[in-house]
């Protein structure tokens, strides 16, 4: 079987000005996927996405989601949920005022919102009064009723702008939960974040970079396609540049991470000799997506 794409952009270009924010992308996601977008600040993942959301128009390409195109706005948004990239509440309501002010844009009936409410509440594990305000809450509660908000009228793709920036480590693992949950249900999750250990967990991944996508793939493939040689992390003595050590030495390339430094080898004896003579504390392991990450785009996060 063919699988059913649900979002597919070709050749999308968006300019402000002279400025290219967004620099003839392309890519397709299949229904039920969690498809990650990550980049620096600045890379146009943002853009992107509101552009797929019918909230901007490109300057050139082609969009479609859900199998609605831009030109025809009310079927776009009646198909996707959008949970921005800044606070999508309004502070000043509480909870349940929130979400009925969500379905009135929804034009949902107020019983219908209630009962969607009341599920989509339980579905995220909200645990408050919906009597509260919304900035009463802590941020892992708000971003559960935000998304909540954004999924009330069902949506088939929903995009998640940094849903967990912010918000405690806990939270964090507690919102991925349900975007699995969501995924599993055959929604389509498109979602963007700093974190790279959120990352791992998208089916795959879109790399950006000043505005254009630099890789594409699951990230296993993209850490073995970066990396296809052995790669190892190692503790230096203080003071001593491994960077510039490793690459005099023709036996790989290092980058400090923290307090350690992670080594593409490209010459595994060299390597060993080296950390042999310098007392290396050092040790093979997988790279990870950080470290596609410091290799394609340059260290720029
Ligand atoms: N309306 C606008 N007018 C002019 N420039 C804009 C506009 N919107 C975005 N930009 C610029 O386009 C570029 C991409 O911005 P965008 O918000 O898409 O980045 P991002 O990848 O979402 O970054 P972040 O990780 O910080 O959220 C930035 O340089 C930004 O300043
Ligand atoms: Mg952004």
């Amino acid at each position: 079987m063919t699988p059913e794409i649900s979002v597919s952009v070709r050749n999308l270009s968006i300019r402000f000005g002279d400025f290219t924010a967004v620099d003839s992308i392309s890519f397709s996601v299949e229904k039920g996927e969690i498809f990650g977008f990550l980049g620096a600040n600045g890379a146009g993942k943002t853009t992107t996405i509101r552009a797929l959301c019918g909230l901007l128009s490109p300057t050139a390409g082609e969009i479609r989601v859900a199998g609605a195109s831009p030109d025809n706005p009310l079927e776009l948004k009646a198909r996707i949920g959008y949970m921005s990239q800044r606070f999508t509440l309004y502070p000043d309501l509480t909870v349940s005022e929130n979400l009925a002010f969500a379905g009135a844009l929804r034009k949902m009936t107020p019983e219908k919102t209630q009962t969607r409410s009341a599920e989509l509440l339980e579905f995220t594990g909200f645990d408050f009064d919906i009597n509260r305000l919304v900035r009463e809450l802590p941020g892992g509660a708000r971003q559960q009723v935000a998304l909540a908000a954004s999924v009330l009228h069902d949506p088939q793709v929903i995009f998640l702008d940094e849903p967990t920036a912010g918000v405690s480590a806990q939270a964090r693992t507690q919102f991925w939960k349900l975007i699995r949950k969501l995924a599993e249900r055959g929604k389509t999750v498109f979602v963007t974040t700093h974190y790279m250990d959120e990352a791992e967990e998208c089916g795959r991944i879109a790399l950006m970079s000043a505005g254009r996508i630099i890789a594409l793939d699951t990230p296993s493939n993209l850490e073995a396609s970066a990396f296809p040689g052995p790669f190892y992390e190692a503790i230096a003595p203080d003071g001593l540049d491994l960077a510039a050590e490793t690459l005099r030495r023709g036996a790989g390339k290092a980058e400090a991470s923290g307090l350690k430094w992670r080594v593409e080898i490209s010459d595994e004896a060299a390597w060993e000799k080296l950390a042999a003579d310098l007392r290396l504390e050092a040790h093979r392991v997988k790279p990870t997506l950080e470290d596609v990450f410091l290799k394609l785009a340059g260290g720029k996060r």
